[in-house]
């Protein structure tokens, strides 16, 4: 997820900008820049890496007295991170900054293009000042110009531009990532993603609504939403930093709970078609020549590499086998070349992952990775990748990234059966349909989510969970039992419910807790007899499900969703926060849990 800073006043300009940025750094990026203009004249500056390599480049350029400025921190979505690719972007005599995904950058794009428009990096944000700058050219009032430019993009976007054309006015816009206006008694005038840039300078700030656009300077503001000006409703800015950055959640991991249903349209962004699925990282792959494909992952990327076998094997119709990399990297296996090769990390760092990735590469096999950090050693190693846009996780125990991951690889099956024609037209269509309806299931319910945390106090003690489900949901069961153990420490294990009869039933009694997942739509009447038996031996049971069980002793309510993905990331929400409550209540550090890191960089 990228940041976003912008100024107007008399007081230093960079000082303020790279201090955003800091305050931003929790967001991740892997590039940054900032652009002051005054006296007409722009200044531009911009790096890859940490901040402090922006700030050497800077550090012989000040700017006192009036003028106003821009800054970004990039987390690469389209184009890897280079300099030409970090933000800002410019044209002839404007600068943009953006956060977010311009879903139809390429149709923009090529008409620039092809009235000879030439474009220096590959990103989708540049697209913004070359039409922008096209309607200055053509003589278009530059309010007009702004307006007309924000009403092409489709997506999500915060945006703000600077041009030599208004020397005392920032442009903006904002549609599904957030974006504040600040004020201070000063007269100075902010923009920031989130508070924490604006502690300690404004003291009044409006949180733009998604749709609103317009034009700050040091008079005033002006906000307008399809065509109508808005009135502006300023309110006090929070102190507190650590807070700010948390969003006001009291974890981390929690803040990143309630981001998956942002983050997921995010994903699927640029990707998910009216009844098709378009890869551009894949363009120009052979599918043809693959016939299996191996997977291989570590923890909560192994569970969504499991969740992956079955919609491969349903709907791209390829044999699929799943690794854990640590037992891939000596068992001596057996690698064909006709074997696409993927790999799936979070952090791209996992040292037992990216060798097996080595392994592969080695045998000459097609490598593909399925990762959240752009630039990482898996990244740059693997033939191909495609980024799961989750934005960072500071999290130890994963939970967007694992939501991300899951959505990329249900494309990407949806993908390859398309392209290997074992997709036919009409089960691709409903399938596009059920993912594009996944963002509005990870909604959290405020409802549901404190009925999770009042049940919590009753599951503190006992001597274990069995997290159970079939088909999809087993994966899901481990990943369940993953998120409780990583974070209260409490003993879980998640077992394919078919399995209970073949000895772990002999630990079932009342101190016994099970987390039943019992979906209608995946062998809902199969699982309930597997629990039916636990129940019947006494089993705490804690079953989650649309339909109601009279054996549960608690129950949580899910919706009756058409589609069994639906249904997984449901539960797989309610599972994320029970283990969250848990944690809690035992008084544990949800986001540093102990022993625990969050990139496992070594064997
Ligand atoms: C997940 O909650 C854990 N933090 C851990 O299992 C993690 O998934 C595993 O270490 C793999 O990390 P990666 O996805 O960055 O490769």
């Amino acid at each position: 997820m990228c940041g976003i800073v912008g100024y107007i006043g008399k007081e230093e300009k960079k000082s303020f900008l790279l201090n955003g940025l800091k305050e931003l750094e929790y967001r991740g990026y892997d590039s940054a820049g900032i652009a002051v203009l005054k006296e007409c004249e722009i200044q531009a500056y911009k790096a890859t890496g940490k901040l402090e390599n922006l700030a050497n480049k800077t550090s012989n350029f000040t700017s006192e007295d009036f003028g106003i400025g821009i800054g970004h921190t990039r987390w690469a979505t389209h184009g890897k991170p280079t300099e030409i690719n970090a933000h800002p972007h410019w044209g002839e005599y404007s600068y943009v900054v953006h956060n977010g995904i311009i879903e139809n950058y390429r149709e923009i794009k090529e008409n620039l293009q092809a009235q000879g428009i030439k474009f220096l990096s590959q990103t989708d944000t540049e697209v913004i000042i070359h039409q922008f700058e096209k309607y200055l050219n053509e003589g278009v009032e530059i309010h007009e110009a702004f307006t007309k430019t924000v009403s092409m993009l489709h997506g999500a976007y915060a945006i703000l531009i600077i041009t030599k054309k208004a020397p005392d006015t920032i442009f903006f816009a904002k549609n599904a990532v957030p974006l504040i206006v600040g004020k201070n008694d000063k007269g100075e005038k902010f923009l920031a993603s989130a508070d924490s840039p604006l502690i300690g300078y404004a003291t009044d700030v409006v949180y733009l609504e998604d749709g609103e656009y317009g034009w700050l300077n040091k008079e005033d503001i002006n906000l307008f939403k399809k065509g109508e000006k808005q009135s502006i409703f300023y309110k006090k800015l929070k102190e507190d930093k650590l807070c700010a950055q948390k969003e006001g959640y009291r974890f981390f991991m929690e803040k990143e709970i309630y981001e998956q249903s942002s983050v997921a349209s995010e994903t699927l962004m640029g990707r998910v078609k009216d009844s098709s699925i378009a890869l551009d990282e894949l363009e120009g792959f052979d599918f043809g020549q693959i016939n299996e494909i191996k997977i291989c992952a570590c923890g909560t990327s192994y569970h969504a590499a499991l969740t992956s076998a079955y919609l491969f094997e349903r709907l791209s119709k390829i044999k699929t086998n799943i690794e854990i990399a640590s037992e891939f990297r000596y068992k001596e296996p057996l690698l064909d070349t006709k074997t696409l090769f993927i790999v799936i990390s979070q952090s791209g760092e996992t040292a037992d992952t990216l060798e097996a990735l080595k392994m592969a590469k080695n045998s000459g096999m097609k490598t593909l990775a399925i990762c959240n950090v752009d630039n990482s050693s898996i990244v740059r190693l693997a033939d191909t990748t495609i980024l799961t846009r989750a934005g960072i996780e500071k999290g130890v125990a994963s939970t967007k990234a694992f939501a991300t991951q899951i959505l990329t690889l249900w494309m990407l099956s949806l993908y390859i059966g398309d392209k290997k024609g074992s997709l036919d037209k009409e089960t691709l269509k409903s399938e596009v349909k059920a993912l594009a309806h996944i963002p509005s299931v990870l909604h959290v319910k405020d409802s549901q989510h404190e009925k999770i945390r009042r049940l919590s106090k009753r599951y503190l003690h006992g001597h274990g969970f069995f997290y159970i489900g079939r088909d999809i949901f087993y994966p899901l069961a481990l990943e369940g039992a993953l998120k409780l153990k990583e974070i209260s420490y409490l003993h879980a294990e998640g077992y394919p419910a078919g399995e209970m009869k073949h000895g772990p039933i002999a630990l079932a009694d009342s101190e016994l807790f099970t987390i039943a997942l019992m979906p209608k739509n995946t062998l809902y009447d199969k699982t309930k007899s597997n629990v039916e038996e636990l129940s019947a031996r006494d089993a705490t049971i804690l079953a989650i499900s649309p339909y109601e069980f009279e054996l549960a002793d608690d129950f949580i309510k899910t919706s009756l969703q058409e589609h069994p993905m639906s249904e997984f990331f449901e539960m797989m929400l309610i599972t994320q926060l029970l283990a969250l409550e848990i944690a809690v209540r035992l008084g544990n550090d949800v986001d540093m849990p102990r022993n625990l890191a969050k990139s496992v960089t070594v064997e």
